[in-house]
């Protein structure tokens, strides 16, 4: 039931605002209170009256409504509701939410508030398939915006495919579990990302290619879902996720320090890119070229710890998940890693030059656990992450 929960809900200027009209009817069957706001191109579409009579509110349109402003100014109004619901999300509409523009109603609310935010797709397949839309999506995600629909089927400008607003009982499914938190609420998630920095000297130090993308999209995935992240992180080319408990590290041995202190953890996803080496002569002052030949560094093993919480007797987290960069044979060793290092699934990937995968923005996978080899197809890493943060939901919740 959503009784007592207060919903904004924008309608945007498409065709499938119709289906608005029979959500805000099922909303309030439900016990919800639902605050319309209208775009002047979904103002093309249903009238003004009948959204306000449906949702027994009154409608807001436009920004600069002095009135409004005296009763009701948009920044409050944006933080009013508990969630709120942009359906139908046109393209236009998404683009804006993208960018963060803010000039009109709707858009002002969208960048004005700190509440969650669902959007339901709804456009001619051409447009959600254009690389515009994709990176607005792909953006919108990694801001935290959760997503419904669009579904697949014929579409009212006789064209076929996906761009079908999701069904109202799909939208309401959709608001159940943004308001009860996510199916993570409660529970802690550890996340490892990026490269780790292991020094040669006080300048100088070895490192890998890993960016920190998937991992830090990881995170946002879980957090999506409501859980509370730890994100250790060594030295990444991206921003940390903000609301995580962020700890950053530069090597690996702090790595594992700051795993172990952030323990317990219901589930842990070790998506860090370890140094498998750390220089155990490294200089206290920077090493010179002083004629005499090369320096001669001597190396040590890294502690595994993957391996090392995989195999924790005590206090192991239910479910603990590696990723496995291979160039050659990545399922058979993937697959022999996951049983060496004692952990539940392996994430596989082909890092290969050529697949462009280290450093980029797509991923292609294959997740290994006890039920097999599972491969998903190539898609953005946070489409990885928000797949994969469903599955471990579905394991922990
Ligand atoms: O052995 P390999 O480096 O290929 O294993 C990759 C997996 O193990 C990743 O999940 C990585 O985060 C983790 N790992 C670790 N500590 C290490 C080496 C790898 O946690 N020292």
């Amino acid at each position: 039931m959503l009784a007592d929960k207060h919903i904004l809900l924008i309608v945007g200027g498409g065709i499938a605002a119709f289906k608005s009209l029979d959500l805000v009817r099922r909303l309030r069957d439900r016990g919800a209170r639902v605050t319309p706001v209208l775009t002047s191109a979904g103002a093309q579409f249903v009238t003004p009256l009948s959204l306000s009579a449906l949702a027994a509110s009154k409608l807001y349109q436009e920004l600069f409504d002095l009135n409004d402003e005296a009763e009701m100014g948009h920044i409050e109004l944006s933080r009013s509701a508990d969630l709120i619901v942009v359906a139908p999300a046109t393209a236009d509409l998404m683009a804006k939410m993208a960018g963060g523009m803010a000039n009109d109603l709707a858009s002002t609310l969208l960048l004005a508030t700190d509440k969650r935010v669902l959007i339901a797709p709804s456009m001619n397949v051409r447009m959600w398939e254009h690389a515009a839309t994709r990176r607005n999506l792909a953006t919108l995600q990694s801001d935290g915006i959760l997503v419904v629909g669009p579904n697949e089927g014929d579409m009212a400008c006789g064209e076929y495919g996906p761009g079908r607003m999701a069904e109202v009982f799909e939208i309401i499914d959709a608001i159940d579990t943004a308001l009860a938190d996510g199916p993570l609420k409660g529970k802690h998630v550890l996340v490892t990302s990026g490269p780790t920095h292991e020094p040669i000297d006080p300048v100088r130090y070895i490192a890998n290619r890993s960016s920190g993308v998937q991992g830090t999209a990881i995170a946002k995935a879980m957090m999506a879902l409501g859980a509370k992240v730890t994100f250790v992180t060594g030295p990444a080319d991206v921003a940390p996720p903000s609301s995580a408990d962020v700890i950053q590290v530069q090597t690996a041995q702090e790595m594992l320090a700051a795993v172990k202190a952030a323990k317990p953890a219901d589930a842990a996803i070790f998506a860090a890119a370890v140094a498998d080496w750390h220089v155990v002569n490294a200089g206290v002052r920077k090493i010179k070229k002083d004629g005499n030949g090369l320096p001669a560094l001597e190396f040590a093993e890294n502690p595994d710890i993957l391996a090392t919480v995989s195999q924790m007797t005590e206090g192991r987290p239910r479910l603990v998940v590696g990723f496995a960069a291979e160039t050659d044979d990545v399922i058979a060793n993937a697959t022999s890693k996951r049983k060496r290092k004692g952990c539940d699934w392996i994430v596989a990937n082909d890092v290969s030059p050529e697949t462009g995968i280290m450093g980029g923005s797509e991923n292609a996978v294959t997740l290994i656990s006890d039920a097999g080899a599972e491969a998903w197809p190539r898609m953005g890493k946070m489409a990885v992450a928000t797949q994969l943060a469903k599955r471990i939901a579905e394991a922990i919740a």
